[in-house]
């Protein structure tokens, strides 16, 4: 063997140690705890044979507590990067077979690497969570190393899609990378995240919970909305991330990719024209309008099992990725509340981020009273889903089914929130309020001294819902734009949308707004 031939055999060997992380043992206890290894969940993520592996060989420089006498080459990080459907991304996966993923200040160091590369290349980064947290031996250089990459997701925000999978624990402070960046995907009964886990709980509240009922997928899919997605397993949500991407452009610089449309734009959804029921106490099923309008139905939902009286998510109208923010009619009427309007304004404001157009539909009766709602800071939680429209540049298509009452009504992208097409159908009921609240107030003292109250009520409600239940009163001022037949939605959503491809507009100059947080 020559020299040369011997150093290249030294780097194979290299190679290969590396690439088995904390060692075979250490994999097979990972396998056993029903989890895959940093580098296999790069390779389910990634197009086949495209990752690109970087600082392999970097190791902890820890000297206490024994540290100096064990490394893993490559620590506990795999970092580098790849394509999704042929685009570049940048990718982070910890290690939990080397000192359980816990994040060393070198560990840090390679994934702010990652983030570097991705900011100067304009390309998102996918981090793959699953870590024991600030590395114990470490102490303030692990926190340092924490701090680094949180100041990076902050200056990434907005700027590159950030995504994070959390396939294992993340407890402690770790949990503020996730929940800075776009999307969170959590695996149902493997992975975790809370500040303070369940021991440190019992001490303080002296409440008993489980490592699940604190901060497992069920919890924050349905109660926290820390999460956005709640998968199966580890493949399903690399699948997840996978479908994603392809409805989000690489930077906000970018659009989204267009893909070819086989379902016909001006194709007639006649189920709508039947969809509203007469009673306005009766009610449908969003997710059937949603899914008759959009490409071959297909819609990937956000927050699916949070706040369910409004629907987020990403859809294609003839190949062009849109979002789309519902009011669900058949959830407590479709009522927007505080958890709605916080799960609303953080979508409206990703799309409006990064280039995607937002289709609103609204069926909304207002927002929910009384004293839970209020305590609960209702006001400011509106008032961001207020915020988040008002302030959204992206072309704004609204179409309005039934209800769009009160405040609820401006903030569900109305005109004057710059909406720059607002349609609705012939059932739209445009209004400061319902007809039974409307003639309580209006008629409070004749209803009183009536000598058949039910009667009056019944003759000015009916008075009302002629002059205020439909679309013409705000059609008759300009602020629809057209009233339009249901089962047409489709074509007319996609003409706008052609139409306001060229769209530009912008805020006035500032160094950043105030939303009510
Ligand atoms: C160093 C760690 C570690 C850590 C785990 N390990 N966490 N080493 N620092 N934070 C090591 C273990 O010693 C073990 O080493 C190996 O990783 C695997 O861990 P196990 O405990 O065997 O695995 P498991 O039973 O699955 O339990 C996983 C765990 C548990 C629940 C994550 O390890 C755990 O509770 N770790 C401590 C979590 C924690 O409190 N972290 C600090 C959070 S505060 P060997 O050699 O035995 O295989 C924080 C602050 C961040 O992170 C602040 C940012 C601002």
């Amino acid at each position: 063997m020559t020299k040369a031939e011997e150093k290249i055999q030294e780097l194979i060997e290299k190679r290969a140690e590396a690439r088995l992380g904390g060692g075979e043992k250490a994999i097979e206890k990972q396998h056993a705890r029903g989890k895959y290894t940093a580098r296999e969940r790069i390779a389910q993520l990634l197009d086949e044979g495209s990752f690109e592996e970087l600082d392999m060989f970097v190791t902890h420089r820890c000297t206490n507590f024994g540290q100096d006498k064990k490394h893993f080459l490559g620590d506990g990080v795999v970092t580098g990067y790849g394509t999704i459907d042929g685009r570049l991304v940048y990718v982070f996966a910890q290690d939990f077979t080397v000192f359980g993923g816990s994040l060393s200040e070198t560990m840090a160091q390679k994934i702010c690497k990652v983030m570097d590369l991705a900011m100067k290349m304009g390309a998102p980064v996918i981090g793959l969570n699953d870590s024991g947290g600030a590395r114990i031996q470490e102490g303030i250089n692990a926190l340092a190393g924490y701090a680094e990459i949180f100041e990076r997701n902050i200056l990434a925000s907005g700027v590159v899609p950030q995504i994070s999978a959390i396939l294992g624990p993340c407890a402690g402070g770790a949990v503020y990378s996730p929940a800075l960046t776009d999307f969170t995907i959590m695996t149902k009964g493997i992975s975790y995240m809370f500040l303070t886990g369940p021991t440190v709980v019992k001490t303080v509240t002296g409440e008993d919970v489980t490592q699940e009922q604190l901060g497992g997928a069920s919890v924050h899919s349905t109660k926290s909305g820390v999460t956005h997605f709640a998968a199966e397993d580890g493949e399903e949500a690399l699948k997840i991330i996978r479908q994603l991407m392809s409805y989000i452009p690489q930077n906000n610089l970018e659009e989204t990719p267009l893909q070819e449309c086989n379902d016909p734009i001006d194709r007639y959804a006649d189920e709508l024209n039947s969809i509203i029921p007469d009673s306005v106490k009766r009610s449908y099923d969003m997710y059937d309008v949603i899914s008759a309008i959009v490409d071959n139905g297909e819609f990937l939902e956000v927050q699916r099992d949070y706040a369910k009286n409004i629907i987020i998510g990403f859809a294609r109208m003839n190949g062009q990725a849109v979002g789309v923010v519902a009011n669900q009619p058949k959830v407590l009427a479709g009522v927007l509340d505080s958890n709605a309007s916080r799960k609303g304004a953080r979508f409206v404001r990703f799309c409006d981020a990064f280039n995607i157009p937002l289709v609103t539909l609204v069926d909304v009766p207002g927002f929910l009273p009384g004293t839970g709602q209020e305590y609960n800071g209702v006001i400011l939680h509106g008032a961001k889903l207020l915020y988040a429209y008002g302030e959204a540049t992206v072309p704004k298509v609204t179409v309005t089914l039934r209800k769009s009452y009160g405040g609820s009504h401006i903030v569900m992208s109305c005109k004057q929130l710059r909406g720059d097409m607002n349609y609705a159908w012939p059932t739209a009921e445009i209004a400061v309020m319902g007809a039974e609240g409307a003639v309580g107030v209006l008629y409070a003292k004749d209803l009183k001294a009536a000598a058949d109250p039910a009667a009056l009520k019944k003759e000015k409600e009916d008075e009302y819902t002629k002059l205020f239940a439909n679309p013409y009163q705000a059609a008759k001022y300009g602020y629809i734009d057209d009233v339009i037949e249901p089962r047409n939605t489709r074509f007319r959503v996609i003409r706008a949308l052609q139409m306001l491809a060229t769209k530009k507009e912008t805020n006035p100059a500032k160094k950043h707004g105030n939303i009510p947080l």
